[in-house]
């Protein structure tokens, strides 16, 4: 691994310094059972004959102990679609790295879960596509996922292992928020992730069927409102607006290549997991350069650090250090320019545009999918 000096370590736009970030998301593989119809995953999946191989992982995992990262967060696709993710955890481990594993749960069984945790496995993320089997089968489009993943969930918790659900919420299964926070509960998860779909990727693909009502937004608002202050102390509930319902942009990541990086099944190094939808920049593998060296050096990650790239209205607007403009992939994804102030911004010329398109599309009927997949997606009535 190379060496970095002081001087390599400032990013050329800004002279500010940008550390190493403490946590990274290791994209394992692009395989996965599941088909969600909002998969942040790109619609061009990598696929499996170009992922890292086991030891090209466990160099990985190594150097990023050795540059100072402490969390790994195993995902995908479907983490458990690699044989060897026992191998890869109990690398984690022994490098010292808190392990979490971010899984659709339909790939374990109770003997796979017993493997993982004796690896040294720390915490587990299960994703819901719904509170029954009706609508969570249906979104997932995999028969029998929803029964799976709560006896999955169960073992978890039976192992002593912390749980966290997932819970992506749309147009076609909002309804049922109050009682997926219940069986979260109810599963002993100590935290949910309310997340609305954000629309890069697939989810843009399948906007038509996922855009929320306005009157959805803010109903999903008082839910988890009253819904914290009712589980204090027993569920922590993290909630993301859906962007075209809002004023002001999220600080997507925290800001491009500030504080965040993730690992793409055939190692790219990027700055948040659709990066690669912004088809003008050029990204890095592991396999090529160091990841200190990529972090601090590459121009994809300086491209949007700092302010100095912005264009009006950012760049005279006193929010600029708080949501660095908003986020990058979906200014691209709505303007084709990713220099652009993310149209989710009230102050975007195209924020107008975005509300009328949202208020459309929520108010049709065009509810069927386009699961995700390897050959660009499949439409719903054919996948039935
Ligand atoms: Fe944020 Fe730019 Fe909007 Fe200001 S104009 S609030 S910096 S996105
Ligand atoms: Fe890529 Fe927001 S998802 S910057």
């Amino acid at each position: 691994m190379n060496e970095l000096t002081p001087a390599a370590q400032i990013g050329p736009a800004t002279g500010e310094t940008y550390a190493i970030p403490l946590a990274v998301l290791a994209e394992l593989t692009h395989r996965c059972p599941l088909q969600c119809p909002y998969c942040s995953n790109p619609v061009n999946l990598d696929p499996s004959s170009s992922e890292l191989t086991t030891e090209e992982w466990l160099r990985v995992i190594d150097e990023l102990a050795e540059i100072g990262v402490l969390q790994i967060h195993l995902s995908g696709g479907e983490p458990a679609a690699r044989k060897d993710l026992e191998q890869i955890v109990a690398a984690a481990n022994r490098a010292g790295l808190y392990t979490n594993l971010i899984t659709s749960a339909v790939m374990l069984d109770r003997k796979r879960l017993d493997a993982l945790a004796d690896a040294g496995l720390n915490h587990v993320q299960i994703s819901f596509q719904g509170a029954e089997s009706g609508v969570a089968d249906r979104v997932g489009g995999f028969r029998n996922g929803h029964a799976r993943k709560l006896e999955v969930a169960g073992w978890v918790r039976e192992l002593g292992l912390p749980l966290t659900v997932n819970a992506v919420m749309h147009r076609q299964n909002l309804h049922q928020l109050p009682e997926m926070i219940d069986m979260a509960v109810a599963l002993g998860a100590g935290r949910i992730e309310v997340a609305n779909v954000q629309y890069y990727g697939w989810a843009l693909k399948n906007r038509r069927a996922l855009m929320p009502t306005e009157a959805q937004v803010e109903e999903c608002l008082r839910i988890v409102e009253a819904a914290r202050i009712r589980l204090h102390g027993i569920l922590e509930i993290d909630h993301v607006l859906p962007d075209y319902y809002a004023d002001r942009p999220k600080a997507c990541m925290g800001g491009w290549a500030r504080q965040f990086f993730n690992i793409s099944p055939q190692g790219k190094v990027l700055p948040c997991h659709a990066a690669e939808t912004i088809t003008t920049l050029q990204f890095e593998s592991v396999r090529d350069r160091s990841i200190a060296d990529i972090w601090h050096n590459s121009a994809a990650f300086n491209a949007f650090r700092g302010t100095a790239w912005m264009p009006e209205p950012c760049r005279g607007c006193a929010h600029k250090e708080e949501d660095f403009g908003g986020c990058r992939c979906q200014a691209f994804a709505l303007t084709g320019d990713a220099h652009a102030t993310d149209p989710a911004c009230a102050l975007s010329p195209r924020h107008a545009e975005i509300f009328r398109v949202a208020a459309e599309e929520s108010a049709e009927q065009s509810d069927r999918f386009i699961y995700r997949n390897f050959s660009g997606g499949t439409a719903e009535k054919d996948a039935r």
